[in-house]
């Protein structure tokens, strides 16, 4: 068999377990095999398959076709400009959450220098992508996960950042000193009660800890605003990620608690995601 027909076996696979992005996962997963890029599959595809990697192929598409993600599958997502390693004890990176990094690189000028705390870090990727272009700020991020904490390290040590960020594993509500500029978050935001009818890629993979946030799904979101008025400096930014229909809400915490909603930035699917917001007190 050569790459084409490979390619072809694989989407076929897919397909009829009904995934839906069946050809791009099976060039995802070939090129993983391969130690090749996508591209280069795509310009070699004449080329000869060995027995071994074919076999290797098909034990992959057997995870794919029970609905594991692929960045679970290959330990890879590329998230704002950089890839991050990922595994089963880390959420997979969102596009969506590429919004706080643009804002907050927004906000923060090239040089300045500031302090940032980021709460659920998971696997690193917002204030690693923060860090990797604003060179004079440093980082607190923490985790309640230690299995997350340990890959947010060998992610910072992958893009040399070690010496910047001070990864900590421990829960928000146990972090009580030190005074940050900024603090950012995406935090777990999903009702307990539909966490069952999230997509089984998500539900049957994800780490839970990383999804369910209570009853109302506001369980996380309303520790880091009430924590957040203790470790913000005057004026700091608290930035955060929301779910589906939690603005409204949300915005009246902030409010309650003495923040100043600078902006709301919505998704490619027009849904309020990142609320951007100022301690005036
Ligand atoms: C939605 S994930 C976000 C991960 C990563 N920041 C991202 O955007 O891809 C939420 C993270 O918060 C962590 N977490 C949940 N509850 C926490 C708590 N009380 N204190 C600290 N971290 C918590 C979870 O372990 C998880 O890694």
């Amino acid at each position: 068999m050569n790459y084409f027909e490979t390619l072809k076996f694989g989407s076929h696979k897919l397909k009829s377990n009904n995934i839906n992005t069946h050809m791009l996962d099976s060039e995802l997963l070939l090129s993983y095999v391969l130690k090749l890029s996508r591209e280069q599959v795509l310009v070699n595809l004449d080329r000869n398959m060995y027995k071994g990697k074919f076999n290797l192929f098909k034990k992959l598409l057997s995870r794919r076709e029970r609905k594991e993600p692929i960045a679970y599958i290959i330990n890879k997502k590329e998230f704002w400009k950089n890839n991050f390693y990922i595994n089963r004890n880390v959420l997979i990176p969102r596009p969506e959450t590429e919004i706080i990094v643009e804002e907050v690189l927004n906000i923060i000028k090239t040089n300045s220098s500031k302090n940032i705390l980021e709460i659920g870090t998971g696997s690193g990727c917002i204030i690693i992508s923060i860090l990797k272009e604003r060179v004079n700020c440093f980082a607190t991020a923490i985790d309640i996960s230690k299995k997350a904490i340990n890959i947010a390290k060998f992610n910072a040590k992958m893009h040399h950042l070690s010496n910047k960020i001070n990864l900590k594993n421990i829960d928000i509500d146990k972090i009580h000193y030190n005074k940050y500029d900024f603090i950012i978050s995406n935090p777990p935001y999903i009702k307990k009660f539909n966490i069952s009818r999230l997509d089984e890629s998500v539900k049957f993979f994800e780490p839970y800890i990383a999804l369910e946030a209570g009853i109302d799904g506001l369980r996380e979101i309303k520790k880091i605003i009430i924590k957040s008025n203790e470790l913000l400096k005057k004026n700091g930014k608290l930035i955060f990620e929301i779910g589906d229909n939690q603005v409204m809400v949300v915005k009246k915490i902030l409010n309650q608690n003495g923040y100043y909603i600078e902006k709301v930035i919505n998704d490619i699917s027009s849904i309020p995601r990142v609320i951007i917001s100022t301690k005036i007190n």
